[in-house]
């Protein structure tokens, strides 16, 4: 059986293990999976998790899907997170009810062949430079199915009493999409990396992760709003998006116009009339060891 420490290389460990290439706050992680799969576990029928007896969430992050994974599979299934992200992991173990996870590289997994009978991954493949070769190694892990659950960013639609939100939004996202190394908008694309990786695709299917802001407004529905009216959301990717063709006097300006924004989604907040919907694409990608 796997467990989270008796398959581990610690050389290997000391010796690969990278930074990740785009880094995400625990902050970031609880804001954008927020209710994710608590409306609708359908498109997760796909990994047939009741039959599943070893699990590996690769880039588990804080470990969000871990737990559906876990709350899915039968109790006496083992699930294991992995990630690059030490600090992230630390934050993991220090959930009220902790998926066992261990640092490691997607493309270079601590694992030995054959350790477990599902490889997931959820929102991971858009940030590697080469998505098959991390779906490549998912497969010398698994014995049997490798899936992949991939947000196609370039489609997400947002709906808001802010007439001008939807339209900045969809600037900063094309400045940002137009900057950025990786596919972060791979969604339904991940097969492509599946057949190139050898395995036989069994299907895709469509989640839509929907979060509505309205009154009462949670903590970090504030907290979302603030860093809309200081401009700390838009400079988080200020780099990102100056790599592509946004020049520094367009993003100023952008970043002015973001921050009235944000003025105004407080205002509205304090009259409890301030409304936001956001649905982000995510499809999952299942792949069979041939
Ligand atoms: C967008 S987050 C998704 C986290 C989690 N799967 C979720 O959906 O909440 C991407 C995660 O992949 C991890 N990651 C990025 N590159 C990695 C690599 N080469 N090996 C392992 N983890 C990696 C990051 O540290 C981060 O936790």
């Amino acid at each position: 059986m796997v467990t989270s420490e008796s398959k581990i290389d610690p050389f290997l460990l000391e010796t690969v293990l990278r930074r990740p290439v785009r880094e995400f706050s625990e902050d970031y992680l609880r804001r954008t999976r927020e209710g994710m799969w608590d409306d609708s576990r359908e498109a997760l029928e796909l990994l047939a998790l009741e039959s599943r007896q070893r699990i590996l969430d690769v880039g588990c992050g804080t470990g969000e899907l871990s737990r559906v994974l876990r709350e899915e599979a039968p109790d006496d299934a083992t699930v294991v997170g992995c990630d690059a992200d030490r600090e992230l992991l630390e934050i993991a173990a220090d959930h009220d009810d902790p998926v066992p996870a261990v640092a490691g590289d997607a493309l270079r997994l601590p694992f030995s062949d054959d350790g477990f009978d599902l490889v997931v991954c959820q929102a991971l493949l858009i940030n590697l430079p080469d998505p098959a070769a991390a779906v490549a190694e998912f497969a010398r892990v698994s014995t049997d199915l490798v899936a992949a659950v991939e947000p196609n960013n370039a489609t997400v639609e947002i709906d808001s009493s802010v007439d001008r939100e939807g339209r900045l939004e969809r600037r900063a996202r094309s400045a940002y999409l137009d900057g950025v190394a990786t596919d972060v908008a791979l969604g339904a694309d991940a097969r492509t990396a599946f057949e190139d990786a050898g395995l036989e695709v069994c299907e895709t299917r469509r989640y839509d992760h929907v979060r509505t802001v309205e009154p009462p407004y949670s903590e970090m529905a504030l907290v979302a709003a603030r860093r809309k009216a200081t401009g700390a959301g838009l400079a988080d990717d200020r780099e990102t998006m100056l790599s592509g063709a946004l020049t520094e006097a367009e993003y100023d300006d952008l970043r002015g116009a973001w921050r009235e924004m944000g003025r105004d989604v407080i205002e509205q907040m304090e009259a409890r009339e301030y409304r936001r919907e956001e649905s982000v694409p995510f499809f999952v990608t299942v792949g069979r060891i041939p």
